[in-house]
């Protein structure tokens, strides 16, 4: 397949761990637009945040998509907030098929606790409370993908197999 395969969903539902193993089993290449932008500015997410603001940040992110989205035959794992971005959206889409991973709020809560690596979760309010507000905010844009996956009760394996039968991979 010549089309890029891209996950799309909410902090914590697994998309690079997937993206990494789909791409060995399908020898693919592998992007992970997070890293592509850290690796780009030489710091990392948390610090572009602290020292440049959001806004800078999904700035960013869309250079890395835009730059991204000109190749093909990639598994393409995304930021959780990637898609908000209409234009982002529509070139991801362009580009390939898009797979969106989901889980419960009190299990993205459980795997994004620890503090300093997610910055839009790191404000003072309710962690659980803003988890749920983004994700009803985003639900727009996940599901607007190929094809939806609720990964709470499934091993990363499963996921994979689901996926490649799905698409016939
Ligand atoms: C963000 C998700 C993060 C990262 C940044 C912002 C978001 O990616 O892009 O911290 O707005 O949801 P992950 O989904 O890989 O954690």
């Amino acid at each position: 397949m010549k089309n890029n395969l891209v996950l799309i969903g909410f902090m914590g539902t697994g998309k690079t761990s997937l993206g990494k193993l789909l791409a060995e089993k399908l020898g693919r290449g592998f992007v992970d637009i997070d890293q592509k932008i850290e690796q780009d500015a030489g710091i990392t997410i948390p610090q572009i945040f602290e020292m440049y603001g959001e806004k800078y940040f999904r700035e960013l992110e869309k250079k890395a998509v835009k730059e991204i989205t000109q190749r093909r035959g990639l598994v393409i794992a995304t930021g959780g907030g990637t898609v908000k971005d209409e234009e982002n959206l529509r070139l991801l889409k362009d580009s390939g098929v898009i797979v969106c991973l989901t889980t419960e709020p009190e299990e993205i809560f459980r795997r994004t606790e620890r503090r300093g690596e997610r910055p839009v979760l790191d404000s003072d309010e309710d962690r659980l409370a803003t988890i749920k507000k983004l994700l009803s905010e985003r639900q727009k844009f996940y599901s607007q993908a190929d094809y939806t996956i609720d990964t709470t009760d499934w091993s990363p394996l499963q996921i994979m197999g689901d996926i490649c039968k799905h698409f016939r991979l």
